[in-house]
């Protein structure tokens, strides 16, 4: 089985034919994903509202991310594994960016890793990529930066549409290998894509772009709570466990399990 690679994304973007990218943070998910033939997992930090019970992203660390991290390479035979690097990891230069990287493409043996913000952080692209880290970019709506833009907002709207465009074409130019696009008008997420050489991964930004993201949880009905207007919901699987966790339950109770199977003699 051959790994997925950087080029082979690329080639994707050259031929016209999109590819679909979810998040994992464990054993489970990441074989099945990776099964199913899905080339590109990410361990979100995300990881923080779907594995640790934050309220969002911004209070996970890379000590909690680079375990999860490791989960999902150690369990994947062809995916390319991308490791989110957390708020506070990376902003303050390129040495604190490298350092957190570093941890997980050692620690955690990521094969590539994300951050968010454009044309501010291309230094920090930049000594990455140097250092043969690939990185995947991330604007538009950043969910670290909530209380900076003031909520869930749709970005690129109006005269923020240059700016984005300007912001994807630093990312490019510093050496990220593909770009995020989240929640960004379809028609600017389309432009972004047709300016770009590099893929775009949209979520929230359309049909245009070169690539899907979903965060499992919310794809898979495992979260059974109210998600944003562009996630699809593929199955209940919230659903499923509830009922599995019910029918024990009642069994224990009704003495009906465990049955003589069940037993040893
Ligand atoms: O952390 C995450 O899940 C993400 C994706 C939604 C792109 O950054
Ligand atoms: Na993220």
């Amino acid at each position: 089985k051959r790994r997925v690679r950087i080029h082979h994304l690329q080639q994707l973007k050259e031929r016209g034919e999109p590819w679909p990218m979810l998040t994992s943070y464990d054993m489970y998910t990441a074989r099945i994903f990776d099964q199913a033939g899905i080339p590109v997992l990410l361990v979100g930090d995300s990881a923080a509202n779907n594995v640790y019970g934050y309220e969002s992203s911004l209070p996970v660390t890379v000590d909690e991310l680079v375990p999860l991290v490791r989960a999902v390479t150690r369990s994947v035979e062809r995916a390319l594994v991308v490791a989110d690097l957390p708020f506070g990891s990376y902003q303050a230069s390129p040495e604190q960016a490298l350092a957190a990287a570093t941890r997980f493409m050692k620690e955690g043996r990521a094969h590539a890793v994300k951050l968010e913000g454009g044309r501010r952080y291309a230094a920090q692209v930049e000594a990455l990529v140097s250092a043969g880290i690939p990185v995947m970019g991330h604007i538009g709506f950043t969910p670290q930066s909530e209380h900076g833009l003031g909520g869930y907002r749709v970005q690129g709207r109006g005269d923020q549409a240059d700016a984005l465009l300007a912001d994807a074409l630093a990312l490019q130019e510093a050496g990220a290998f593909a770009v995020v696009l989240e929640m960004v008008t379809a028609e600017v997420a389309k432009r972004v894509t047709a300016e770009l050489r590099i893929p775009t991964v949209g979520i929230g930004a359309g049909p245009d772009c070169d690539a899907q993201v979903l965060v499992w949880t919310d794809m898979s009905g495992m979260n059974t709570g109210r998600t944003a207007r562009f996630v699809k919901r593929y199955a209940d699987l919230g659903g499923v466990l509830a009922d599995a966790a019910t029918r024990f339950a009642d069994d224990v109770r009704n003495h009906a399990f465990p049955g003589p199977e069940h037993s040893f003699h």
